[in-house]
């Protein structure tokens, strides 16, 4: 916003075509700051991970109840983790986790996997990749 502000304010075109350069330029600078992803810290994901999913999963030294212990989840195949009742869903998915399909699927749980019982949608792409980053940790 503060773009097109300062196009406004001071880029006063002469010409109907000047101003939809401005219009177009100023349009593009609001569209264009998608925000560069840094990569994961695992620090801000351990974070992430104790408001988030601690709870349900548990970590190196807390047990889980309720969801799967993630300990050792990237490499290993989909609904195989120890303790924690797991779907049908998520054990025929096929899946072998990875970073990329951990994102897609901490994104959007039920959307990548339907059926599973997996909860927790992480909205922001930056929490993602922390988390992602902290369970790289976990082995
Ligand atoms: C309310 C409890 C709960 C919370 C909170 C929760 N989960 Fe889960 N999660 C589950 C359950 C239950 C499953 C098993 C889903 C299934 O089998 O369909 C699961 C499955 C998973 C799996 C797949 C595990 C496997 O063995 O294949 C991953 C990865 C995962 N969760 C990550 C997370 C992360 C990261 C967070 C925090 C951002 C989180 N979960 C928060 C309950 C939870």
């Amino acid at each position: 916003m503060r773009d097109r502000f300062f196009a406004g304010a001071f880029i006063r075109p002469r010409t109907a075509a000047g101003w939809t350069l401005v219009a177009a330029v100023s349009a593009a600078a609001a569209l264009a700051p998608v925000p560069v992803r840094a990569a994961g810290d695992a620090a801000a994901g351990r974070q992430v991970y104790v408001k988030r999913c601690l709870g349900c999963h548990g970590d190196l030294k807390t047990t889980s109840t309720f969801g799967p212990n993630l300990t050792g989840i990237i490499g290993r195949k989909a609904g195989t983790g120890e303790s924690g009742v797991h779907s049908r869903a998520l054990i025929e998915s096929g899946i072998t986790w990875d970073e990329a399909s951990l994102r897609k699927f901490l994104a959007t749980p039920t959307r990548e996997v339907p059926g599973t019982n997996m909860p927790v949608d992480v909205a922001d792409p930056q929490q993602i990749e922390d988390v992602v980053a902290y369970l790289r940790t976990l082995r």
